[in-house]
C-alpha cells in the first residue's frame, strides 16, 4: 500500500466527505416518462389497429353522459362500430364531474358482466380516472379506496387506453386516479404505476367542440400543474424543464383556443401542454391544489375553476415567503425578468397570470360561485388534510389556509 503524505492523505479524506456529503444530501429519485402518446389530427383512426395488436377484442368505454351527444363521441363509435350490431364493445356513461366511488363499481360492475377485456375511457380528466380506477375494482371487488394503498398486488389489470377530449387534468399520461370517497366525500387519490395508460390518443379534433368556459377553466388546470410543479422544490430537472415549456406553450395557445375553439393548432398545442403538466406534476403540487379540492367536494366547483380562483393568490403567498420564485415562470410567459430583483420579477409574473386569467374570464371571487362564508371550516379542514401543500414551495398552515379562502371569497 503506498504512503501517501500527510497533507495528501488529509485532501483525500476531504474529498472523500465532500463526496459522500453530497451524495448523502441528494434523495433518491425516480423520473419515468413511459407513456406511449399519438398525437394529430386523425390520430383517433389508430385506436382500432392499436388496439388490436394488445389482443383487445371487447373493450368498455368510459364516459360521462355529457359527451355522448357531442362529435368527440361520435368520431370514437364511428371508429369502433355500432355496438347495438354486433356487441364488440360496451359503455358506461355515468361518470360525475367529480367522480364517486360509486362511479367505479359501476363501471367494473359493467365491465365483468360483459365480460370486457380492456377500458378505453373518453372526456375529460373524470372518466379518464374512473376508467382506470375501474379495472383495480374488476380485480378485486371488495376494495377498499380509503385503503387502496394496502393492495400489494398490482398485476393483471385490464389494458387502459386513454382519450382526452379537454385540455387540462392531463389523466391520461398519469398515474393516479382521483375519486371522492363514500364515506367521508373527501378525495382519494390512487397512485401506482400499474394504473396507467397502455396509449394514449391526442387529437386535437376532439377538442374543437369544447365551450369557451370548459376551454379556459380547464387550461388554467393545466398552466397550475406547470406552475406549481416548477415551484415545488423536490429536485426534479426533467419534470422543470417539461413545466417551464408547458407555461409557455399555455400562454401561447390558450387565448387563442379559448377566442376560437376550432383553431386546431392552438387546440393541439393545449393537448400536449396538459400531458405536460401532468407528466410534470410527478414532481409533485402545491398549496393550490389543496385549496382547490375541497371547492369541488364540498361546493361543486369546477377543478380547474377552483384551481384558477386560487391561484394568483397562492403564488402572492409563495413569493412573499420565497422572493425570486417564480422568475422563471416569467421568463417562460415571455418576460424579461433576468435582471430584475427578486421582488420584482414575482410581482411582475404574477400580474402578468393575473391579467391572462382575467382574459380568459377567470377573474371572478368564489362567492359568485356559490361558496359561502359557513363553509369556510370545512373547506379549511379539507385543505390541510388534503396532501398536495406537503410539498409545496413554502410550509403552509390551517390559518394560511383559511386567509387564502378569505382573500378570494
Ligand atoms: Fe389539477
Amino acid at each position: 500500500m503506498p504512503q501517501w503524505p500527510n497533507t495528501l492523505k488529509s485532501l483525500a479524506w476531504l474529498g472523500a466527505l465532500n463526496y459522500g456529503l453530497a451524495a448523502f444530501q441528494m434523495n433518491l429519485t425516480t423520473f419515468s416518462f413511459p407513456t406511449t402518446t399519438l398525437f394529430g389530427v386523425g390520430a383517433l383512426g389508430e385506436l382500432n389497429g392499436r388496439s388490436q395488436r394488445l389482443g383487445i377484442k371487447r373493450p368498455l368505454v368510459v364516459t360521462d353522459s355529457g359527451l355522448i351527444n357531442t362529435d368527440a363521441f361520435k368520431k370514437l363509435v364511428a371508429i369502433l362500430g355500432d355496438s347495438s350490431r354486433d356487441k364488440r364493445w360496451f359503455l358506461y356513461s355515468g361518470v360525475h364531474p367529480n367522480p364517486v366511488e360509486d362511479d367505479v363499481r359501476q363501471a367494473a360492475a359493467q365491465f365483468t358482466e360483459h365480460q370486457c377485456d380492456a377500458v378505453i375511457a373518453i372526456g375529460g380528466g373524470s372518466p379518464l380516472d374512473v376508467g382506470k380506477a375501474a379495472r383495480l375494482v374488476v380485480k378485486r371487488p371488495g376494495l377498499d379506496f380509503a385503503r387502496f394503498y394496502e393492495e400489494t398486488d398490482w398485476t393483471g389489470l385490464a389494458p387502459f387506453i386513454a382519450i382526452p377530449t379537454t385540455a387540462g387534468t392531463g389523466s391520461e399520461v398519469g398515474r393516479s386516479s382521483v375519486i371522492t370517497l363514500a364515506a367521508t366525500h373527501r378525495k382519494a387519490v390512487l397512485f401506482h404505476p400499474e394504473l396507467m395508460a397502455k396509449f394514449v390518443i391526442l387529437d386535437p379534433e376532439l377538442t374543437v367542440g369544447l365551450p369557451p368556459k370548459l376551454t379556459a377553466a380547464t387550461g388554467a388546470d393545466a398552466l397550475t400543474h406547470c406552475i406549481e410543479s416548477f415551484t415545488c422544490p423536490a429536485f426534479h430537472p426533467m419534470c422543470d424543464g417539461i413545466a417551464l415549456e408547458g407555461v409557455r406553450l399555455i400562454i401561447r395557445s390558450l387565448p387563442r383556443a379559448y377566442n376560437n375553439g376550432k383553431d386546431v393548432d392552438a387546440r393541439g398545442k393545449m393537448l400536449v401542454a396538459a400531458a405536460m403538466g401532468a407528466v410534470a406534476f410527478q414532481k409533485d403540487l402545491g398549496v393550490v391544489h389543496s385549496l382547490a379540492h375541497p371547492l369541488s367536494t364540498i361546493c361543486g366547483l369546477h377543478h380547474g375553476l377552483a384551481n384558477a380562483l386560487c391561484l394568483v393568490a397562492g403564488m402572492r403567498f409563495c413569493a412573499a415567503r420565497k422572493p425570486g420564485l417564480y422568475r422563471r415562470i416569467g421568463i417562460a410567459c415571455g418576460l424579461d425578468l433576468m435582471k430584475s430583483p427578486h421582488e420584482d420579477a414575482d410581482n411582475q409574473t404574477i400580474s402578468f397570470i393575473a391579467d391572462f386569467l382575467t382574459s380568459l374570464g377567470l377573474n371572478t371571487r368564489l362567492r359568485e360561485h356559490g361558496v359561502k362564508r359557513e363553509q369556510l371550516d370545512a373547506l379549511v379542514a379539507q385543505a390541510i388534510d388534503d396532501p398536495c401543500h406537503k410539498t409545496n414551495a413554502v410550509p403552509v398552515t390551517a390559518e394560511d389556509m383559511r386567509a387564502l379562502y378569505l382573500e378570494v371569497l
